[in-house]
């Protein structure tokens, strides 16, 4: 069985309430048919019933009247969500009106929902800038406890099966956080471990990435990703990291043993963390394009629940597998 598959029986075994707030748009309305069908998830979509259903209709759709569908304009717990809303956002002086135009936008009222606890997960951007889906995650469901920033993480599947394990590598942060600190790096360490194990089902050995190996430069950019790594270790004794490290030291075993003798990660790693986004971003990419990788993706982690963006290219297919990836998260989290 493949990965997907693995993480599409998983979902099967313990199914997760997904919100798919992007309920008119055509792929993810057949994407929710095709997951209320095969029974992945059970879906959440949000908006008016009539609407939901005459799009339903026109695309040919079976399953639909499976999902569970809230209408915000009508639903009883508008005003508990509300108050909610004015409590968290306090410091910031958000108003109950504001709150509750906030709420007529289906992203905030996903997020909201999530917070309430009436349900686990979301998938959207289909039809949404990243910062669209974002903004109402990072304000209202927030991050792990231990963890203040979100981040990013692609699954790469390696055409060269040397490589971490069988082909498989996790690379972080290629996706959100422009420009980590030590601590929000380490942070970014040990969220990466946790999808490592819960999505790619492997177990994590990070390399933390440098133009340095083990002191062979002095530069404060090196400094950072010494103390990050430091720092990754106390969060989490357990973890199985060393750095800094260069990129080939840490994947070819002959470089490591070379470059970084002794470390239990050099040579060996199967997890890439990079010092930022713009290294991380253009790393997976040059991957993806040059390496003939396949490249799935970005896997938000970090998140107090899950909550995952997708590309505005999405296709059926994506919207499915994210789904299934963010109810794994969803069982992992719990
Ligand atoms: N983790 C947790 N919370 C965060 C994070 C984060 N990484 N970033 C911002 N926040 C919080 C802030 O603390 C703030 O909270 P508050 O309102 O309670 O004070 C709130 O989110 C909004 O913060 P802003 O700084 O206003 O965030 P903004 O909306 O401007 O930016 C965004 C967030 C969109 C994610 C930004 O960091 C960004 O553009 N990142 C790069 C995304 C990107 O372009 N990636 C590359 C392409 S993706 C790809 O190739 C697959």
């Amino acid at each position: 069985m493949n990965l997907i598959e693995l993480i599409k029986e998983n979902a099967r075994k313990n199914k997760q309430r997904i919100l798919l707030p992007e309920s008119y748009e055509e792929r993810t309305l057949k994407a929710a048919d095709f997951v209320l069908g095969d029974g992945t998830a059970d879906v959440i979509l949000i908006g008016s019933k009539d609407e939901i259903g005459a799009h339903a209709k026109k695309l040919g759709l079976r399953n639909i009247d499976k999902a569970t569908l809230v209408d915000p304009e009508h639903y009883e717990k508008l005003e508990a969500y509300a108050n909610m809303m004015v409590e968290l956002r306090k410091s910031k002086g958000l108003t109950k009106d504001e709150a509750l135009k906030l709420l007529r936008n289906p992203l905030y009222f996903a997020t909201v929902m999530i917070k309430y606890g009436d349900a686990d997960g979301e998938v959207a951007g289909a039809d949404n800038a990243t910062g669209d889906v974002l903004r109402p995650a990072f304000q209202y469901v927030k991050t792990l406890p231990g963890i203040s920033v979100v981040s990013g993480a692609f699954l790469m599947f390696l055409k060269d099966k040397q490589y971490g394990d069988n082909g498989l590598m996790v690379f972080a942060d290629c996706a959100v956080h422009p420009n980590p600190t030590d601590k929000e790096l380490a942070e970014i360490a040990v969220a990466t471990a946790k999808t490592t194990r819960a999505i790619a089902k492997i177990e994590p050995r990070l390399a933390m990435l440098s133009f340095s190996t083990k002191g062979s430069a002095c530069h404060e950019l090196v400094d950072k990703v010494v103390s990050a790594t430091k720092i990754a270790k106390e969060m989490n004794p357990s973890l199985n990291i060393d750095g800094e490290l260069q990129a080939d030291a840490a994947i070819v075993e002959s470089v490591g043993l070379k470059k970084a003798p002794g470390s239990p990660i050099a040579g060996k790693a199967n997890v890439l963390i990079f010092p930022n986004l713009e290294c991380g971003n253009i790393a997976y990419k040059l991957v993806q394009r040059l390496g003939h990788a396949e490249a799935i993706g970005p896997v938000l982690q970090g998140m107090a629940a899950p909550i995952n963006d997708l590309s505005r290219g999405c296709s059926v297919n994506d919207i499915v597998d994210l789904i299934a990836i963010t109810a794994n998260q969803a069982i992992d989290t719990k």
